[in-house]
């Protein structure tokens, strides 16, 4: 019962990338996030945290891909159904953020449908615009890229 379960917040491993990948491909496939192969997680496995239940069983999970000086994005975060409402995506934001300080990174930012999520962990709505080229590089293979309908919001750390 993940419900009453200690949940830890923890470094990826290799061998959470099937279950990481399984994650976001559900949520890719309901069109809230972009679909990822095993390999391209296997490639950027260092950029994730997890969420793990007693049993080592990833339960959520979270990216932070480095953009610029002082700029990165919060990205493939996740939390299975199951775990939703407690706390599980908060952590894993409030993990990524200690490590964008620990970086020396100040400029945060999300693409996202989840407003209120993001708002109550310190972020605000941006104008997308102001972002560098490469934040739309994966945009190109995105089904909505000519009417991308996802909120552009930032942490300042
Ligand atoms: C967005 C997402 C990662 C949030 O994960 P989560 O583990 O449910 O996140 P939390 O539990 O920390 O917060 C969710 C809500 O539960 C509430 N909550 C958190 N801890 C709680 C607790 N102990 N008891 C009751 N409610 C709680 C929060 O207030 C929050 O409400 P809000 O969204 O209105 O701010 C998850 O909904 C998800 O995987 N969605 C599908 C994929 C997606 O959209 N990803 C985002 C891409 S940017």
């Amino acid at each position: 019962m993940i419900g009453e379960s200690v949940i830890t917040v923890r470094n990826a491993r290799v061998a959470d990338a099937a279950a990481i990948t399984a994650m976001v491909n559900r949520y890719a496939d309901d069109g809230l996030m972009l679909p990822k192969t095993l390999m391209e997680v296997y490639e950027h496995v260092r950029e994730f945290v997890v969420a793990v239940d007693e049993d080592n069983q990833v339960i959520g999970c979270g990216a932070l891909r480095i953009m610029g000086i002082d700029l990165a994005e919060v990205r493939s975060l996740a939390t299975v159904q199951e775990a939703q409402g407690r706390g599980v995506g908060s952590r894993i934001v409030e993990a990524l953020l200690d490590e964008a300080r620990t970086l020396g990174l100040h400029r945060i930012f999300a693409l996202t449908y989840q407003i209120k999520f993001f708002e109550r962990l310190g972020f605000r709505i941006v104008e997308r615009h102001g972002f560098p080229e490469k934040v739309w590089a994966d945009c190109k293979d995105c089904r909505k890229r000519n009417c991308c309908d996802e909120t552009a919001m930032i942490r300042f750390l």
